[in-house]
């Protein structure tokens, strides 16, 4: 099964062989994970009965024994099998991937990485997981469909300090300075003036933006 970008960048931050996928909705990815031999099983979660049959279906075509690619219908992560040892939240926004991982946070006592491609509020889920007792092992920028995505895979263990330009803009991604992330950035910039071009804009947002943008420029 062919992957997007984005989730070949999620499938290639993943080193352990048992995964659990969150919100799996068609399951391609598990599927891809399996059938290239990346892991030996991966449960594949839904919540929504609509993407949960479709997911059914899926598998079945793929022909993977339902003892290596599981459907599972249940919520986040409040079912979570104890052989998991990493859990891939992708495809959501920000606040829904922290709600499913703190409110169960007792389930993630074996699991050793967390994999997130998280649409928006980004510095919350960092600061959230880094909470939870794991620290930020790998970050990459994905360019797709005029979209950027940060992936980040975080590591069970302690995370050393990080400040507020870590969080807002990844610890990683701001020192490497890799071509993505300076195209994010570029990429911001141009869409905060196109803002401020507007007429009528709050004394507030404009404050608001100007500093965002002075923020992007001291880490470009
Ligand atoms: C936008 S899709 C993303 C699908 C896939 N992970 C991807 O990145 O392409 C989000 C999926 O997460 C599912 N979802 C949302 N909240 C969930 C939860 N608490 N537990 C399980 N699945 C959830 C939705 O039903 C939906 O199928």
């Amino acid at each position: 099964m062919k992957l997007s970008a984005r989730l070949e960048a999620v499938a290639n931050m993943i080193s352990t062989s048992v995964i659990a996928d969150v919100g799996s909705d068609h399951g391609k990815l598990v599927i891809s994970l399996f059938e290239s031999g990346r892991i030996s099983k991966g449960y594949a979660i839904e919540n929504k009965k609509g993407p949960y049959n479709r997911l059914v279906k899926e598998i079945a075509k793929s022909k993977i024994s339902v003892d290596n690619v599981i459907p599972m219908f249940s919520d986040g992560i409040s079912q979570l099998p104890t052989d998991v040892t990493t859990v891939v939240i992708a495809g959501m926004g920000g606040q829904t991937v922290i709600d499913i991982l703190k409110s169960h946070k007792e389930k993630l006592a074996h699991v050793k990485y967390i994999v997130v491609d998280a649409h928006n509020a980004v510095p919350e889920v960092r600061k959230e997981v880094c909470e939870l007792g794991f620290y930020i092992q790998n970050e990459a920028i994905v360019h797709e469909d005029e979209i950027y995505y940060e992936i980040i895979k975080f590591a069970k263990g302690e995370q050393k300090y990080l400040d507020d330009k870590d969080f807002e803009f990844g610890p990683i991604l701001r020192t490497s300075k890799s071509v993505e992330f300076k195209d994010k950035c570029l990429y911001r910039i141009a869409q905060i003036d196109k803002i401020l071009e507007k007429k009528e804009l709050p004394e507030e947002r404009i404050s608001k933006l100007n500093s965002e943008k002075e923020r992007i420029r001291q880490v470009l």
